[in-house]
């Protein structure tokens, strides 16, 4: 491709192989893994991501949407595929088309999928998602053990695995433990019914601490991208995000800059301005708070952030800077979390947020 503004997300795929090497040493050879790789695997790009991961027997893709779904299949991938968000009203054709498996939380959903299932002849594999206080998906555990009741009506559907989802296993080991009580009666109301269990799923990368609640799958997403809250993690983030200097130039003191003058100039400063802006994902809610890095050296964002571009001060940076020189937007030394902290956000928002206009390069 030949790319003419420079700005590009780098997708570093050995730093991918070595954070799924780093979980799998965690949770050790009897717990299978699940990729999250879901919101275009977290803005890393969805298929070049899976591939790299199915190239090292990953158990399990889990995807939010049957359309992520339906991308993975449609570039080969073989594996099975996880839909955590369900099929909605309108993805049951889908699912048994290509191959999905459907995580099922509703009767309503349930039926399509047993319709489906049977004008296909086939029995369809799902997962069952009991909610035991993440208040977003899963059948709530008070109706848990009447939904299983009516599930036995659909004949054409295998339970091969039920789920729960953590609210706040980084936060609250109380609530967390409570969440898992919770799961395992789901699960003992099931096993009395003979449904499944098959696997049993529950820790995100947050829980992975909790070492009682790997169970038989982990769906450990951020660590796999290689962002953790630990400073002595292992972990190597994957993303890093480049741009190059567009333009440089000096200003008075006195001088304010960008939309609506939010900064002005206390001395003679030299501002150079870079080719990347919300229109690419850099949040506006970094204008004035972010700092990039240039030839080695810390950056400040000056003034608001732009649909296109930003301007930084380099007037401390002790080594020319021209037109065309690297910057670092995030990275080894700009990470994740230190963008989210300053825009009041999650790191999961900002790998996420760059958008299509950015190219990912992949290495
Ligand atoms: C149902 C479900 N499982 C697992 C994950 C992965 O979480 P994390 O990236 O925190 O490991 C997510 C992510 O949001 C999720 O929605």
């Amino acid at each position: 491709m030949n790319q003419i503004r420079p700005t590009t997300v780098h997708v570093d795929l050995a730093a991918l192989r070595k954070n799924l090497a780093v979980v799998r040493a965690r949770v050790g050879p009897s717990v299978g893994i699940l990729a999250p790789v879901k919101g275009d695997a977290y803005g890393h790009g969805l298929v070049r991501v899976a591939q790299a991961l199915d190239a090292e027997n990953v158990d399990m893709f889990g995807v939010a949407l049957v359309e992520e779904g339906k991308a993975l299949r449609r570039a080969g991938i073989a594996t099975p595929i996880l839909c955590l968000g369900g099929i909605g009203t309108h993805g049951a054709e889908d699912v048994l088309e290509h191959d999905l498996t459907p995580m099922v939380y509703d009767l309503a959903a349930a039926e399509r999928l047993d319709v489906a299932a049977k004008e296909w002849g086939t029995t369809l594999s799902i997962h069952l998602k009991v909610d035991t206080g993440m208040g977003r998906l899963g059948v709530p555990s008070g109706h848990w053990e009447r939904f299983l009741d009516r599930l036995a009506d659909f004949m054409n559907l295998r339970v091969d695995g039920i789920c729960t989802h953590f609210a706040e296993a980084d936060t609250d080991a109380t609530f967390t433990r409570e969440q898992a009580r919770r799961f395992h009666r789901a699960v003992e109301a099931a096993r009395l019914r003979e449904f499944g269990p098959g696997r049993l799923h529950v820790a995100n990368s947050a829980a992975l601490s909790y070492t009682d609640l790997r169970l038989d799958l982990v769906r450990a997403g951020l660590a796999l991208y290689g962002i953790s809250g630990e400073p002595d993690s292992e972990l190597t983030p994957v993303m890093r995000v480049t741009t190059e200097v567009l333009f440089v130039k000096n200003l008075p003191a006195g001088a304010g800059v960008s939309y609506g003058r939010q900064w002005f100039a206390t001395r003679p400063t030299r501002l150079a301005t870079l080719p990347v802006g919300y229109a690419d994902g850099y949040p506006r809610a970094l204008s004035n708070k972010a700092e990039v890095f240039i030839h080695g050296q810390r950056c400040p964002v000056r003034g608001r952030v732009c649909m296109d571009m930003i301007l930084v001060d380099v007037t401390d940076v002790t080594t020319p800077v021209r037109a065309g020189d690297e910057v670092e937007l995030l990275g080894p030394n700009i990470p994740a979390t230190e963008l989210a902290e300053h825009a009041g956000t999650i790191p999961y928002e900002i790998i996420c947020g760059f958008s299509d206009r950015v190219p990912r390069a992949f290495s």
